[in-house]
């Protein structure tokens, strides 16, 4: 694998409206192959077959830099359809390669494969790719890095790199997991280890399995890209007696944060250094489960070992960082409303202050009727009926069509979805007591409609119907400035004075902090069909999603691209 093409061509960024600056950059094209197949692993003792990138866990790391052009090609050798996105790549008016299954394309089917075009504008630092269809992506995803074009960081040059991809491990089959869940109503099984880089790290019922290492020299410096590619859970993370230093996040630069603990959900990439400046001994880097909720869910920590390099005698015993406790949501609230934008004339930022579209949203837990009649579902019991879980933003919980609402919208298919999501939910006291709110939900496919060019706001505000939970809200197709965070019920008139314009965190995934809300704000300048969702892998497949169709401008600079020749065919209905 690897670039088996390079020519410079020109990528033209066209900006609009008030930003007017034309960034002009000089990008290399790459070529790589994906191919997808079963593989045998072996883990916690016991041995699966599962889908994997280029017989890979974690998938092929890709390195490319700033404004470079990409085109994977995709081969599916495995038995089941598959898609593939790359997550937090804008693909500027592409959005025929964003990929999620039934939003921008049908799946790829075993033995045919599909050639993406991966076209990269602003993003800088790490981002990653993962499989978008179903479960897969426990097994089907990759870190991909995106260097500066001088290769000059905003920040000390770092002596060293590393990945660290935060995984999930099921014993059984992933898509079996899924199937059993879809069909029973219930909650998912539950994951039976969390890795990092591949690796669960001994336990005492599997005394054989390998720990990640990492080997540090005193007094060097080392840039971590954390990629957090767990399927159903915020993680804290940290290293014994080093402080960490963030610098960057989902492919922007921040303002550097010291911070003995990270709070990265699902989605969310962060890039951190750290010194070794420490005795020379072993010290644990340590990822532990924030879980505020009360569904069942895998507790399990996932361990790596900084060891330094030297003559020294190991430790008894390891130290462990202390991170904060399990459900210690003041902790991850108070972590992400410290993030901070770089937000310097290399790396501006550009906050709408105008808003001309407001959007509220309303994101719950909810249950739907055991049906059809006879079924036996595993939902949490209402009133002593049967249901199923279900999950909706704006009491709509998100049919996914049988084929996908780019097609539809792109060739005028009708009945595939409608125009008419709401821009604000019905109002209840969202976080307050919700006793006589009913748990039950609607459904239905439909989409927000954004003209190209407005300047929208988003307020993203968790419920307290059936669980109040963290929400990692991820959007396609762009990043977002997150201007305001806080817990209880967003306040129309006294939360805007609070949000912060100068330097909000750009990101593409944001924890909606339990029973509290966020406010994102961005520009509609990437015409598309754009999915949002919780990054929770459950949470989606119950419903947690919308898609933002954004229309074309008046120009073809500000319009959808043609389709490629070859798209994935959809089934014919
Ligand atoms: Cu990381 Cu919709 O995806
Ligand atoms: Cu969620």
């Amino acid at each position: 694998m690897g670039s088996l093409k390079k020519k410079n061509f020109m990528l033209i960024c066209l900006m609009f409206l008030h930003i007017l600056v034309l960034c002009m950059a000089q990008g290399q094209v790459h070529h790589y192959d994906f191919v997808l197949k079963e593989t045998n692993f072996t883990k916690l003792c016991s041995t699966k077959s599962m889908l994997t990138v280029n017989d890979s866990f974690p998938g092929p790391v890709i390195t490319v830099r700033r404004g470079d052009l990409v085109y994977f090609n995709v081969h599916n050798q495995g038995k089941y359809g598959v898609t593939i996105h790359w997550h937090g790549v804008k693909q500027p008016r592409n959005p025929w390669s964003d990929g999620p299954e039934n939003v921008t394309q049908c799946p790829i089917q075993p033995a045919t494969n599909f050639t993406q075009e991966i076209i990269l504008s602003d993003e800088e630092g790490t981002l990653w790719w993962h499989a978008h269809s179903d479960w897969s992506r426990a097994t089907v995803h990759g870190a991909f890095v995106i260097l500066p074009p001088d290769g000059k960081y905003p920040f000390p040059q770092p002596d060293f790199e590393q990945i660290i991809v935060l995984g999930t491990w099921y014993k059984g089959d992933v898509m079996a997991i899924y199937d059993d869940a879809v069909a029973s109503g219930g909650n998912p099984n539950i994951s039976d280890a969390h890795t990092i880089n591949g690796f669960t790290g001994n336990s005492t019922d599997c005394p054989t399995e390998e720990t990640f290492t990492m080997r540090v020299s005193y007094g060097k410096t080392y840039l971590l890209r954390i990629v957090n590619a767990v399927m159903n859970e915020e993680r804290f993370f940290g290293i014994a007696n080093h402080n960490l230093t963030l610098v960057g996040m989902d492919g922007a630069y921040t303002q550097p944060l010291i911070t003995d603990y990270l709070m990265i959900t699902p989605g969310q990439t962060m890039d951190v250094l750290f010194t070794a400046n420490q005795t020379l001994s072993q010290y644990y880097m340590l990822s532990t489960a924030y879980f505020d909720g009360f569904a069942e869910f895998d507790n399990t920590s996932a361990k790596g070992i900084i060891e330094y390099i030297g003559n020294y005698t190991p430790p008894s015993t390891i130290p462990s960082p202390t991170l904060p406790e399990l459900r210690n949501a003041t902790a991850a609230l108070n972590f992400t409303a410290s993030l901070k934008s770089l937000a310097t004339p290399q790396h501006p930022i550009n906050v709408p202050k105008n808003i001309t579209r407001h959007i509220f949203i309303a994101i719950s837990l909810n249950v739907l009727p055991c049906l059809p009649a006879g079924r036996t579902c595993k939902g949490p019991p209402v009133n002593n009926t049967e249901t199923i879980i279900s999950a909706s933003l704006n009491n709509i919980s998100f049919s996914t069509p049988k084929i996908d609402i780019l097609e539809a919208y792109y060739r005028n298919i009708n009945n595939v979805f409608t125009k008419d999501f709401p821009d604000s939910p019905e109002l209840f006291n969202f976080t307050g007591d919700v006793t006589n709110i009913s748990q039950y939900t609607t459904q239905g496919t439909k989409v927000i409609m954004i003209n190209y060019g407005e300047a929208v706001e988003i307020v993203l505000q968790g419920t307290a119907i059936q669980s109040p939970e963290n929400h990692p809200m991820h959007l396609h197709g762009y990043s977002f400035y997150v201007v305001g965070i806080g817990s209880g019920n967003f306040n129309n008139f006294s939360d805007p004075e609070n949000y912060n314009l100068v330097n909000p965190p750009e990101v593409n995934t944001i924890g909606v902090p339990k029973s509290g809300w966020v406010a994102i704000r961005f520009f509609a300048n990437n015409p598309g069909v754009w999915f949002m969702h919780c990054h929770l892998e459950r949470h989606a497949t119950w419903g947690m999603d919308t898609v933002l169709i954004v229309k074309n401008g008046s120009t073809p600079e500000t319009s959808i691209r043609k389709p490629p020749a070859y798209m994935p065919p959809c089934p014919k209905s």
